[in-house]
C-alpha cells in the first residue's frame, strides 16, 4: 500500500462524518441504523444515498445544491472516499456523510423505510454472465434496496455502459416498475440539470473516450 493511501486512511478516521463500521458492529446493530436523521444529521430531512460513490463528487455536488436534504455516499474504497470526505470537512457541509462498506450490507446500515432516494453512478458493469447478480440493478440488489427504502422510492442510474443500461431497462420491465425517464444521451436533454450539472471522476474518463452518458430513473416498489 502506498504512503499516500495510508495517510488518507488515517485521515478518514478523523472526519466526524466518515464511518467505516466493522462487520461485527453491523450485525450486532449499528448505532446509527434507523437514527441517521435523529442522531447524526439532527433534522427530519429526506435521506438520499449514492451507491458506489467513488470520490463522492455526486454526493458532495448534490449536498451543496440541496442543503434541505441529507446525503450519504457509500463505497468500499477508503482512498477514493477520502476525496469526498475531505471536501465535506473543508467546506463544513453538515448534510453529507460517507460510509465505507459494501452495498451488500445496506440493510445493516439503514432501517426499513429510512432511505428516500437512491443514486447509482457509473457502477461496475459486471459484464460476465456469471456476474449478473453482482450488478447494482439486478433483482437481488433491488430486493436489498426494498429492505431500506421508503415505498415508491426513486432510483436514478447514470452510466456510460449500454449493456448495463439495457440490462436495467429489462429488469424494470420484468418487474413492472414505473420508468419515469430514460435517455441514451442525457447531455442532449437540457431539462435534467441535476444529472448533467455534476460530473464524477469516472464520468469524465468515459466521456473523454467518447462514450455518451445514459440516464434513467424509475420507481421502486
Ligand atoms: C466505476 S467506479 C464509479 C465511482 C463513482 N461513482 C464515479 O462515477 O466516479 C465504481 C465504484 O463502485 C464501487 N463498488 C463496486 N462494487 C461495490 C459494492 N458492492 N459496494 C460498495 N462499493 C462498490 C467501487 O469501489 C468503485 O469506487
Amino acid at each position: 500500500m502506498t504512503k499516500r493511501k495510508l495517510q488518507r486512511f488515517a485521515e478518514n478516521s478523523t472526519f466526524d462524518h466518515f464511518f467505516q463500521p466493522y462487520y461485527h458492529e453491523l450485525i450486532s446493530g449499528f448505532r446509527l441504523r434507523g437514527k441517521w436523521n435523529s442522531d447524526f444529521f439532527k433534522n427530519e430531512n429526506p435521506l438520499v444515498v449514492e451507491l458506489g460513490c467513488g470520490k463522492g463528487e455526486f454526493t458532495v455536488g448534490l449536498g451543496r445544491k440541496y442543503p434541505e436534504k441529507n446525503f450519504i455516499g457509500i463505497d468500499v474504497k477508503g482512498a477514493r472516499l477520502w476525496r469526498g470526505a475531505k471536501t465535506t470537512d473543508d467546506e463544513n457541509l453538515p448534510n453529507i456523510a460517507f460510509i465505507r462498506r459494501q452495498v451488500e450490507h445496506l440493510e445493516h446500515l439503514f432501517a426499513p423505510g429510512e432511505v428516500d432516494e437512491i443514486w447509482i453512478t457509473f457502477p461496475v458493469p459486471q459484464i460476465k454472465n456469471t456476474a449478473v447478480k453482482k450488478r447494482l440493478t439486478s433483482p437481488q440488489f433491488l430486493n436489498r434496496y426494498r429492505k431500506v427504502a421508503k415505498t415508491s422510492t426513486i432510483i436514478h442510474l447514470k452510466t456510460d455502459n449500454t449493456m448495463f443500461f439495457d440490462y436495467t431497462l429489462e429488469v424494470i420491465q420484468e418487474q413492472n416498475l414505473p420508468l419515469l425517464f430514460m435517455s441514451y444521451d442525457i447531455y442532449e436533454n437540457p431539462d435534467h440539470q441535476d444529472v448533467t450539472s455534476i460530473q464524477t471522476h469516472y464520468e469524465n474518463i468515459f466521456a473523454a473516450k467518447g462514450e455518451t452518458i445514459k440516464y434513467l430513473k424509475f420507481i421502486l416498489h
